[in-house]
Formats: C-alpha cells, structure tokens, sequence
C-alpha cells in the first residue's frame, strides 16, 4: 500500500474519539512550542502506569492525600449533612471515596467520568460494599456541564475532587472548572478537594523523576498511542522524559525532549524535529494555601476549613457554594 492509501485507509478507521485525539495531535505538533495536552496519558495502560506512580516511594501526593483524609475523617463527617449525595469528579481508584462513605452518612454517590466501562466497574464495586447507598455513575466529561440524575434532586450536594486534579489545569481553567462545579452542585453545596501544595524543589523534583522510570514511561505512554492509534512511526528511543519546577510559573512542567533532528510521519503527515526540542505535555501547578483560598474565592466558592499533613506538603480543602 502507498503512503496516500496507507493514511486513507487509516483515516477511515478513525472513530469519533480518535478523530479529536487526531486532531488535535495534528494541531499541538504544529504549535511552537509543540504540544500535547496531558489528558492524552489515561488510555488502559497510562490509567495502569499512573496507578503504579501513586506508589512510588518518591510521588508524595497520593498517600499524603490519603493521611489526611484518614485523619481527618471525623472532621470532615461533621461538616457534611446526613443524607447528602457525594458527587465525585472524575473515577480513579476508589480508595480516598471510601474514606468519606465509611465516616459520613451519604444517601447517594454520584462518580462522573469520561470512561463509562471503567466508571461502571468502580461503581458495581461500590454498590457492593455500601448495600444503602444509591450508587448513579454519569458518563460525562466532568470539566464540561453536565446534568445530576434526578434521584440525588432533593439531597444536600458534596464536591469530591481529590489528587490535586486541578492542578492539571491551567489557572484559568481551574477557575472554570470551580464555576461550573458549583453551577452543578448548587447553592449551598460543598466541596471536598486536594490540592498539592508549594515546597522543596528537590521533593517536587524526585516526584516527577522517580528513580525507576515509571514516569518517563507514563509521558512516553502518549508517542505509544499516537503510534498505535493514528498509524505514527515515532521511535520511543529517540525521545526522552524531563520533568522541571518552574518557579515563577509554580509549576512542574513535563516534557518530551527529542534527542537529535528527526522526522516523523503521522498520518501522512510529516512532522520535524531539531535536537533537543521539546514536545510540552503536561503541567502540574502547585499552590500555597493562600493562593488556593484565593482561586476559589474568585470562583465562586468560599473556603470553610483547610487541613495538611504535618510537613505541608499537601492540602484537603472544605469549601461552600457562595451565595
Ligand atoms: C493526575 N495528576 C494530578 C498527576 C500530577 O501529579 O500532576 C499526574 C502525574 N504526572 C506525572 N506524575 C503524575
């Protein structure tokens, strides 16, 4: 087959999902900078390569997270009205969600996800395990509106987004995102939310640099699936993981460097390289607390209660819907 039928052919088999994925790899590596956004990392084997990084010796967020939710669980408990509906956006391991549903008494839990296979499976999991409780996934990309079921109308709303999700967005889009929670949530809800905080450069660091590589395969995960998905002949080799605080930016920055001058075809398309370019996939911002209390307030939320663990090294916010 030609190069001409070879992309044809390939473009034909494009669904509706990939076609974005297309798209917009088309677009990013035409961008100086390149770029590829991070939301390109969870296929099955990204979702499974960032489950192997939350246990990392050197990746703090996840199990600091977990500390505090453990320790402060009664805390929270009282902040949350009996009978409430726990809205979680965005489905990953159930392990923190199930921290909240053993100490408080929630009515429903609402998972929403872009992932209906995974997010069905998490929630048959749940429904299992906590009999009384109302388990209703929503199949929806949570940075967009979308709609509660009409089950958990009538009940108090609790916010869950844990992981410092949010600091995969850019400000503006954090801001966004805070909005149209509320917006989904109503007045008088709360929300519950994690949020990695500013330290050590070394510490944050080692976390994105992790000594067994984990992470480098995870930001090479996105060239796995650019040659797997849209019919692309990068080689893994030729390009390598770097992940750097930017401290003006408060943000670790994840990139993929390429190691000489090279061409690449996707697509049918070419695509070049000079030595040492980068391809900028990922942000991670950080934030001090008062720079969170701060976002949120101008989103629409106002801060009730903050919790760290005993280094500060990450924080679980309680907020309300403002009026
Ligand atoms: C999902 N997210 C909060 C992770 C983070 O730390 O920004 C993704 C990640 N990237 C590299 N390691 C982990």
């Amino acid at each position: 087959m030609n190069m001409h039928a070879a992309a044809s052919a390939q473009a034909h088999r494009l669904d509706h999902r990939t076609s974005a994925f297309a798209r917009d790899v088309v677009e990013g590596l035409t961008k100086h900078p390149k770029r590829l956004s991070p939301k390109y990392f969870y296929d099955a084997a990204g979702s499974e390569l960032f489950e192997q990084i939350t246990l990392l010796p050197e990746y703090y967020p996840t199990r600091t997270e977990l500390g505090i939710l453990r320790d402060r669980a009664k805390e929270i408990a009282s902040l949350i009205p009996p009978g409430a509906a726990l809205v979680e956006f965005g489905a990953g391991s159930t392990t923190k969600v199930r921290l909240l549903l053993d100490q408080c008494s929630f009515s429903a839990y609402v998972p929403v996800d872009i992932s209906g296979d995974f997010l069905n499976a998490q929630a048959r999991m749940l429904a299992a395990d906590f009999p009384a409780l109302g388990v209703y996934p929503v199949t929806a990309d949570f940075t967009a509106s979308f709609a509660l079921p009409a089950a958990v109308d009538a009940m108090p709303k609790v916010g869950f987004f844990p992981g410092s999700t949010l600091g995969n967005f850019e400000p503006h889009e954090a801001c966004a995102f805070l909005r149209s929670a509320r917006d989904i949530l109503g007045p008088g809800a709360q929300m519950i939310i994690g949020v990695d905080l500013e330290k050590d450069e070394r510490a944050l660091y080692d976390a994105y640099n992790d000594a067994a590589g984990v992470t480098a395969r995870f930001n090479l995960n996105v060239l796995v699936r650019i040659n797997q998905e849209l019919g692309g002949n990068l080689d893994l080799s030729a390009f390598t993981h770097r992940a750097i605080y930017n401290r003006e930016r408060h943000r670790i920055e994840m990139h993929l460097i390429s190691r000489k001058a090279q061409t690449v075809r996707i697509l049918g398309r070419s695509f070049a390289f000079r030595a040492g370019e980068s391809i900028h996939t990922e942000n991670s911002y950080k934030y001090s607390l008062a720079r969170f209390t701060a976002l949120a307030r101008g989103s629409g939320w106002t801060p009730r209660a903050s919790w760290t663990d005993a280094d500060a090294m990450f924080s679980v916010h309680a907020l309300v819907a403002a009026e």
